[in-house]
């Protein structure tokens, strides 16, 4: 209750970068493995084809989540905070989570029935991290506008591999 109740988006972040326990935790959180029997995850996904990367984006470069090792696997070592979003907070926020589409891992459907049911798998993970951020008094919000083309490019995506969303996720307050 307490969580549900502080759950907000907020637009004001300090520079400060997270702990490296409270990055471990918020990627668990957001998309982890919790039940190891089975690899299934804290968030559904449809068909548990779990096509849903979470890449981590920091002023030390692009990581992606593996959920399997419980690591970050290092994917480029610049900084493209400013290509995360097209807004003013991203670029100097800590992390910014980028939901990541594999659209090879969803069989033979149409491309933009795959891209809805990315669309509901990444509000699942999203709303961990709402919730997430809410217990640990971080601040986070989810976000849409997105110059794909250009993040896509910059992360070195496959032509398969389709940015849904992104998240900002800092301590509250404001950049210098
Ligand atoms: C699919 C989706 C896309 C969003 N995109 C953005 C965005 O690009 N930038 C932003 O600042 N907020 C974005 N938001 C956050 C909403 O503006 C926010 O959830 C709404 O104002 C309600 O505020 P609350 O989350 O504090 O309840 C998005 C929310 C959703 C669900």
């Amino acid at each position: 209750m307490e969580v549900l109740r502080d759950r907000a988006s907020s637009r004001e972040f300090s520079s400060d970068t997270l702990p490296v326990q409270t990055l471990s935790n918020l990627l668990w959180a957001a998309w982890g493995i919790n039940r190891p029997e089975s690899g299934k995850r804290t968030a559904p996904s449809a068909v548990n084809r779990q096509e849903m990367d979470v890449y981590v984006i920091t002023a030390e470069g692009v990581f992606l989540y593996d959920a399997t090792i419980h690591a970050l696997i290092p994917v480029l070592t610049e900084d493209i905070r400013a290509l995360a979003g097209i807004q003013d907070y991203v670029k100097d926020a800590p992390v910014n989570l980028v939901y990541v589409s594999d659209l090879s891992k969803m069989g033979n459907a149409e491309e933009n029935q795959k891209l809805m049911t990315s669309f509901a798998n990444t509000g699942f993970i999203a709303q961990n991290v709402y919730l997430y951020c809410a217990s640990e008094g971080l601040a986070t919000v989810i976000r849409g506008m997105i110059d794909k083309p250009a993040l896509e490019a910059a992360m070195k995506l496959r032509p398969e591999q389709k940015v849904i969303l992104a998240q900002t996720v800092g301590y509250p307050g404001k950049t210098d």
